[in-house]
């Protein structure tokens, strides 16, 4: 979490590196500082807030100009949100100058030291004390930054990715990565420097990820030099080509990016399958599963893990390789999986599935199922992301930026991605006739087209929404297939509207949750036409017997639902296991216009980041 973001070069570094925040906002919003140098005066401005709330201040009390500029906007772990453990940090000199994404564990132990030898600190954060350390070693050992930056960086437990500069050599900035993302965009005699590339992309599409354990010198009269910060090797540098462009991170027209990334299911959806989904020769072609048909043939069991709404796309695959490729599988939290001592041989394979790639229980996960033998393939949307790049072999969503906090496009992709699978080792092993592959196929193709339509019903579920936007609390209801799609359409509620919100599976209500249903409680249902629909009927009337108020989501041109529900809200027909696909869109619909209505800021829920780097 939190977004870090720096300039050097010929250009005026205050508008690129506060734009550059305000891509990176979606990664941690609750404090922004900005640091800018100018040859004379060092001007550090920070404050508790969004990246907005900092421009005002800034433009108000100091000078925007400096060709030097670093820039932060903080998702707190240490200390909480207020001005002064806003980043930047100065170090006691006032000279070193620092921003950071991640923790230093060891970081009171470290301050207690640093105290003892006469450092005092102003804020309760681990990254002030980070370049207290950095100044420390650099007048004890009377040695440059680059060096002191490494020396002390071998002292330190924890995650990091650092920019920092000494305003007594202003065209050098030392950066480090470990465990958080640092992307170095490289132009005509300038350098770019952020958490991901978005930042930069409108300047250059020449870009270095850092590895973890690496750290970079940048000083603009020379190449950059890149260092194992524990053994000080140098490293080949390696410049990728970006495929980002500008359009795909901003608005265009909507009203939110969460609503641009609703309506992008359609087109986004279509990218996962490109090139993948070859109805005409009914084939699926994966690089990734062909070169590894071995491994997955052979597996005793699939293990899924990732978090949140990732989690629940795994549980849909558990249903999806269960039932089409007859595969034991079992999901897990990454963050429960990595700590409880599992039972993972060489003989399972393990699926990571994560949004960002960044994920840190689920790139902890990931190395501990490594370490045990298991082979581990990743599905991730962020092309080069950690875990894209830790696992064995993977797959992308292709699904394109996704900036909300609240995760959607990457939900539908991640479940293409995974039905793609599902179908090729169901064809591989032979647990499906031709004639179901096929049919499966063609529907596949078919649901860009049926999310457009699902995507009509916006103005009737804002209507809904209208109704029930004060309500306290909602439970969610469904079976089979559609039982994640529960859980997730509850997260989505709570995470921006902050309503309190609980999926289940529908014939659990009866052990427990029935108890809370009275005219207040409204209870949204998917019941589609298939996957048990005459039980979810049931459960349905059972809803309507103790007078809670009813959404149904069903299969265009249901009747028996509509005779019941209070509301019902139409998704086109398609197989069982593709309907998550489908009634997945009108959930995402509900929550948005609900915590629009309620004046939430849709994009950047309090206390969330769209990026969990730390555990
Ligand atoms: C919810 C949401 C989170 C993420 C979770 C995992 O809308 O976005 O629950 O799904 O933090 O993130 P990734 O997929 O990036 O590993």
């Amino acid at each position: 979490m939190c977004g870090i973001v720096g300039y050097i070069g010929h250009r005026e570094a205050y508008p690129i590196v506060l734009k550059g925040l305000q891509r990176l906002e979606y990664r941690g919003y609750d404090s922004a500082g900005i640091a800018l140098y100018d040859g004379k005066d060092l001007n550090l401005c920070k404050t508790k807030g969004k990246v907005a709330d900092l421009k005002e201040l800034l433009e108000k009390e100091m000078s925007t100009s400096g060709k030097l500029g670093i820039g932060h906007t903080r998702w707190a772990t240490h200390g909480v949100p207020n001005d002064v453990n806003s980043h930047p940090h100065y170090s006691n000199s006032g000279n070193l100058v620092i921003i950071h994404n991640g923790i230093i564990e060891n970081y009171d132990s470290l301050k207690k030291e640093l105290i003892k030898r006469g450092f005092t600190f102003q804020s309760d954060t681990d990254t002030e004390v980070l370049i207290n350390l950095i100044e420390d070693v650099m007048s004890n050992e009377k040695i440059k930054l680059g060096k002191a930056v490494q020396l002390a960086l071998n002292q330190v437990i924890g995650a990091y990715a650092i920019a920092v500069f000494d305003k007594t050599k202003p065209n050098e900035i030392v950066v480090a990565k470990l465990g958080s993302p640092l992307a170095i965009g490289i132009g005509e005699g300038e350098f770019f420097i952020a958490s991901d590339a978005s930042p930069f992309i409108e300047f250059t599409d020449n870009a270095i990820y850092l590895e973890d354990h690496e750290m970079a010198i940048i000083r603009l009269d020379k190449d950059i030099k890149i260092r194992k910060i524990q053994d000080d090797s140098l490293v080949n540098p390696y410049i990728q080509k970006l495929q980002l462009n500008l359009e795909q991170i901003e608005k265009g027209g909507y009203d939110h990016f969460m609503l641009k990334e609703i309506y992008e299911q359609p087109l986004a959806i279509k990218d996962t399958y490109r090139g993948r989904l070859l109805v005409e020769e009914g084939i699926i072609k994966m690089a990734g599963i062909e070169d590894n048909m071995k491994r997955f043939l052979n597996a005793d069991r699939i293990i899924i893990v990732a978090c949140g709404t990732s989690w629940h796309a795994g549980l849909v695959a558990e249903y999806i390789f269960e039932d089409l490729a007859r595969i034991p599988v079992e999901v897990e939290y990454a963050s429960e999986f990595r700590y409880r001592n599992p039972v993972i041989t060489e003989k399972d394979v393990v699926i990571s599935i994560s949004q960002s790639g960044e994920t840190a229980d689920t790139l902890a996960a990931i190395k501990l199922a490594k370490s045990k033998g298991a082979f581990v393939f990743g599905v991730c949307n962020v092309v080069g992301s950690s875990i894209a790049r830790e696992t064995d072999a993977g797959a992308y969503t292709h699904a394109g930026p996704e900036i909300g906090v609240a995760s959607t496009k990457a939900f539908t992709t991640q479940i293409t991605v995974l039905t793609l699978i599902a179908l090729r080792l169901a064809r591989a092993k032979g647990t499906m006739s031709s004639s179901d592959y096929r049919r499966q196929l063609i529907e596949l193709e078919l649901i860009p087209e049926k999310v457009k339509q699902a995507l009509k019903a916006d103005k009737h579920i804002q209507a809904i929404a209208e109704l029930y936007k004060d309500s306290r609390n909602m439970l969610y209801l469904g079976r089979g297939y559609n039982f994640p799609v529960a859980l997730e359409g509850a997260l989505k509620l709570k995470e921006i509207s902050y309503i309190h919100a609980e999926g289940y599976p529908a014939a659990e209500m009866k052990h427990g949750p029935i108890a809370l249903i009275d005219e207040n409680m409204p209870v949204i249902i998917i019941a589609t036409k298939k996957g048990h629909y005459e039980k979810v009927v049931s459960n349905i009337q059972e809803i309507k017997a103790r007078k809670g108020k009813i959404i149904g989501i069903v299969t265009e041109g249901d009747v028996s639902v509509r005779e019941l529900a209070d509301h019902v809200i139409e998704v086109p027909e398609t197989l069982e296991n593709l309907s998550p696909l489908l009634t997945t869109i009108p959930l995402q619909l509900l929550s948005y216009h609900i915590a629009v209505l309620l004046g939430k800021n849709v994009d950047q829920p309090r206390n969330l980041a769209k990026s969990v780097t730390v555990e």
